[in-house]
């Protein structure tokens, strides 16, 4: 019976020394120590031992149930150990490994244009003004003296919320909100940029475009201030050998007004296609500030002159950057905004 003891040891113990994974070690566990296992059906034969042997044999049985426990138990914290190194292993972190690079975007060519835009008339001393998009037919119209019969008043031009209100339709609004917020204070120098819409949708017109609104009020600012001002512009943004020419225009908003064209920037003044062979491109519209502007805004303008005009943001980004299709602006096509890094 001891030697059956001892047997039952030795092999317990190899078993349990080559079990793999937990899973092996609780079937150990079951077949040894269970109520059906090994060790209870060797000590079923207790009964054919004789009776003084019996104490001792129960002793050592007893003893082998009490050692397979704890060599179970070992092996048990051993594997799980090994399963939680092995964990840490996967989860490992390479510092050395070169980092993932982050993808970097870069600004939309219209901002690029805009910010250009401000910089140089932040150096004349313009600061920048807002208004809302969605405009009243007052701050629209009326204030800037466009008459009732006016085409642009047209449902067929504009998007109308009301009759009262509508997405403003270009962004000259911002001179009569910048002149009402300031007067009767001198000087007013301010650059409106903003989003405006029209009823239009092909290659060269958006519904949604770009205008920056430019104002200057004060004592004595004559058309000449203007045209300083705008051949200034237009030789930071275009080269310092552009000239511009001003041809006498009209708009309800300002007297006198003047269409503002730069030297072809494609021919120098040759004459190609871009310009119609006339050397020219218009990029901008301005004017003297009408008095009954200056008047509705709060300047008095008998006291007071100033020079206003706006551009077309896409427009001078299609010159500048040779863009032939308006509508790239605005299609969020990868190919075409990466080549503004
Ligand atoms: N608001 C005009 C337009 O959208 C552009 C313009 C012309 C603005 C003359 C001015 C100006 O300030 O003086 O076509």
């Amino acid at each position: 019976m001891l030697e059956k003891l001892k047997a039952l040891e030795e092999e317990a113990r190899a078993a349990v020394d080559a079990a793999a994974d937990l899973e092996e070690l609780k079937g150990l566990k079951v077949r040894y120590l269970g109520k059906k296992g090994e060790l209870t059906a060797l000590l079923r034969g207790l009964g054919s031992v004789p009776a003084e042997e019996r104490p001792l044999i129960g002793k050592e049985a007893n003893d082998l149930r009490q050692k397979l426990e704890q060599m179970i138990d070992r092996k048990e914290s051993r594997l799980k150990d090994a399963g939680k190194s092995g964990q840490w292993e996967k989860e490992r972190i390479d510092v050395t490994l070169p980092g993932l690079p982050t993808v970097l975007g870069q600004r939309h060519p219209l901002t690029l244009v805009l910010d250009e835009i401000k910089d140089i008339f932040y150096g004349l001393g313009f600061q920048v003004a807002h208004g809302p998009d969605i405009e009243t037919d007052f701050y629209n119209f009326e204030a800037l003296n466009i008459p009732a019969d006016h085409p642009a008043r047209d449902m067929q031009d504009s998007f109308y919320i009301n009759p009262g209100l509508l997405l403003r339709t270009h962004t000259s609004p911002v001179q009569i909100r910048a002149m009402e917020k300031r007067a009767p204070q001198l000087p007013v120098r301010v650059i409106a940029p903003g989003k405006v819409y029209r009823r239009d949708d092909d290659a060269t017109h958006s519904p949604m475009f770009h205008q920056v609104e430019g104002l200057a009020i004060d004592k004595n600012i004559t058309f000449a201030d203007l045209k300083g001002t705008l051949l200034l512009f237009a030789r930071e943004m275009f080269g310092s050998g552009q000239k511009i020419r001003l041809r006498p225009s009209f708009f309800p908003f300002t007297e006198p007004s003047a269409e503002v064209d730069i030297s072809c920037i494609m021919c120098g003044g040759d004459g190609c296609r871009t310009c119609s062979d006339t050397g020219w491109l218009e990029i901008l519209g301005s004017g003297m500030v009408h008095p009954r502007v200056l008047e509705v805004a709060g300047y008095n303008p008998k006291e007071v002159t100033g020079y206003a005009f706006g551009m077309g943001v896409e427009r001078i980004a299609m010159l500048k950057y040779g863009i032939g299709d308006l509508r790239l602006f605005f299609s969020n096509d990868l190919r075409f905004l990466k080549q503004f890094s």
